[in-house]
């Protein structure tokens, strides 16, 4: 996820303020660097741009002194190619006389990059902004004019993505939307553009949404809409906004748990679109199927992924991969690991000290080192082999939830192709699953909240499959309702545990499609000590007529149902919290990245 925004404004003015302002704004998106650019009088562009956080780029390239009647911003969150002055953004077209910024993945960047260099354009970095640019400036080469360029040069782009790019000689900026955000503003005076709404509010709250297929001109007093299918201009009305800053941006939603739960479908869509062309993944799975013994290492929810990871590895690939915590890998496996051994350390900020110490060890024991993570340019890149990005944006809540969906669908990602299975269907089949579960899921957690608000003890059981995703409920109910919910083999809890069960006791069942004959047996251990037994898993008729109640997913093969029945306990966990009166976002005593040991 990166940030852009435009403006186009009727005087040359400073444009300096007004774009670190929108920066500003942008920035909870998450970054790892940051440019702008402005046209001046001459028409010459003034670009500047570099590592780090806005404010420290912009004080120490004296964006504040920038001027012109046309700029373009954008924050870069790292998702191909490292963090870099080059990787930056805005980019420049071969000549110098365009320049353009971009959100989103394009896939097939590399090969439209090696078109262009064919072609004779100057390609200067490695990122994806650049080749929307050099889109255009393809079709501008053969004569067309600005518009009609970008209109080409869509149809040659794929993935999600929006971008801004402006010309030297006109007045006008240009956007376009195919799958990422993408919102214009209509003020006094000027007309601006922008990744999402939090970045125009303080400007006006005028707003015109844009829809994927749509060109936007951003004249410095009026705003033109074409469609790109057949040129045709659309006729649009601006809208007035009233909602309040935070909530735009919470786009909309209460807190950033619930909106990081619903961006999950998409998150997982832009992944896997990411990462089935992707070279680096392909040698970083080559690099696993070499190894002797293949460790999956992690804390917290990355280690619940990785667990369920070795799950898909042994019955996708028929692969055994070790599942452990990190720390635990120092004691337990490092002094038996050589060069012949790999490990894949999976982390969402890739800074979890626990995480770094055991690559320490295990790169002095020649171990090979693979990453799986969210934030690029942490330490965990740098360190890795090979990485596979998790390309979720920022997550802002401290309790992971799209990481760990990400997380999990790409070991299901890994175990196909270490399988030489086909990988292509999920980027298909996935995000739709996603969606039409938690529209599916949601009315019937309402009906389970009000049974479990009073609980402080309780127990979340899986099996097989969903073993990982009981514990990985287990931590969210613990994270941030504060109850004390622990997660445990379903077939482990009659060895003891059970003696727990009173009457109403809560436990929670994940059930997985192959597993209902045994889930029953155990949710009919404890009902018939009064226990009460809420199972998660699909509609069938032996797990209605045993539970007490029973949440139900949609139909779907049993790798990706144990995988999606994490969705319904992260909104259990997240509602309960409400309920219980603490602030899921940032639970007491917690922090997002846990840098010390
Ligand atoms: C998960 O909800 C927690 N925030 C925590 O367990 C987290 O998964 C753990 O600290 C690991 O973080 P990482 O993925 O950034 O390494």
């Amino acid at each position: 996820m990166c940030g852009i925004f435009g403006i186009v404004t009727e005087e040359e003015q400073a444009l300096g303020p007004i774009l670190i302002e929108a920066g500003r704004w942008l920035s909870y998106r998450g970054y790892d660097t940051v440019g702008c650019a402005t046209f001046h009088k001459d028409q010459t562009i003034d670009l500047r741009k570099d590592v780090g956080k806005i404010d420290e780029v912009a004080s120490r390239l004296n964006f504040a002194e920038m001027t012109g009647s046309r700029g373009v911003l954008q924050l870069r969150w790292a998702t191909f190619g490292v963090p870099s002055q080059v990787n930056a953004q805005p980019h420049l077209d071969s000549d110098g006389d365009m320049v353009g910024a971009h959100n989103g993945n394009v896939v097939n960047n590399l090969e439209l990059r090696q078109q262009f260099i064919q072609e004779g354009m100057t390609v200067r970095s490695m990122n994806d902004g650049e080749t929307c640019v050099h889109a255009v400036e393809r079709y501008v080469h053969r004569g067309y004019d600005t518009l009609q360029a970008i209109r080409c040069a869509y149809q040659d782009l794929e993935g999600d993505y929006a971008f801004v790019i402006g010309r030297a000689g006109e007045r006008e900026l240009y956007a376009i939307k195919k799958g990422s955000g993408l919102v214009a503003g209509v003020g006094e005076g000027f007309t601006c553009i922008s990744s999402d709404l939090p970045s125009i509010l303080p400007l006006t709250r005028q707003i015109i949404r844009i829809n994927d297929g749509e060109i936007v001109t951003l004249h410095p007093n009026r705003i033109e809409l074409h469609r790109v299918s057949d040129g045709e201009r659309i006729e649009r009305l601006p809208q007035t906004i009233t909602e309040s800053m935070e909530s735009a941006q919470k786009g909309g939603y209460p807190h950033f748990m619930l909106k990081e739960i619903h961006e999950q479908p998409t998150v997982a869509g832009e992944m896997l679109r990411l990462i089935e062309k992707s070279d680096d993944v392909k040698q970083l799975v080559e690099r696993m199927a070499s190894a002797r013994h293949l460790y999956l290492i992690g804390c917290g929810t990355s280690y619940h992924a990785c667990l369920l990871g070795s799950i898909y590895m042994a019955q996708i690939a028929g692969i055994p991969a070790i599942p452990v915590l990190a720390p635990q890998f120092i004691a337990q496996y490092a002094p038996a690991v050589g060069p012949e051994d790999v490990g894949l350390f999976v982390s969402q900020s890739g800074e979890t000290k626990d995480v770094l110490n055991a690559i320490h060890v295990a790169q002095q024991r020649g171990m090979r080192v693979l990453g799986m993570v969210n934030v690029i340019g942490s330490t965990l890149t740098q360190v890795s082999e090979h990485y596979l990005p998790l390309a979720c944006g920022y997550e802002i809540s401290v309790p992971a939830t799209k990481t760990f969906t990400n997380q999990a669908i790409a070991f299901l990602f890994l175990a196909l192709r270490l399988a030489h299975r086909p990988t292509q269907q999920l980027s298909e089949q996935i995000p739709a699953l996603m969606k039409l579960t938690l529209e599916q899921i949601s009315p019937q957690i309402q009906q389970i909240e009000p049974l479990l608000i009073a609980q402080n003890d309780l127990y979340c059981l899986g099996y097989g499959l969903t073993y990982p995703i009981a514990l990985e409920g287990a931590l969210k109910l613990k994270e941030i309702t504060y109850a004390h919910c622990e997660g445990m083999l379903s077939t482990e809890f009659k060895h003891g545990p059970l003696s727990a069960v009173y009457d109403d006791f809560p436990v929670i069942f994940v059930c997985a499609p192959q597993d209902i004959p045994l889930i029953v047996s155990g949710v009919n251990e404890v009902v018939c000590r009064g226990g009460r037994a809420i199972v998660i898993g699909p509609d069938d008729h032996r797990l209605r007529i045993n539970a007490h109640h029973l949440i139900t997913l949609p139909q779907m093969e049993a790798e990706i149902s144990a995988l999606l029945s994490v969705l319904p306990l992260q909104l259990l966990s997240y509602h309960l919290s409400l309920a219980r009166g603490f602030d899921p976002d940032f639970p007491r005593n917690l922090s997002k990245t846990l840098t010390v040991d």
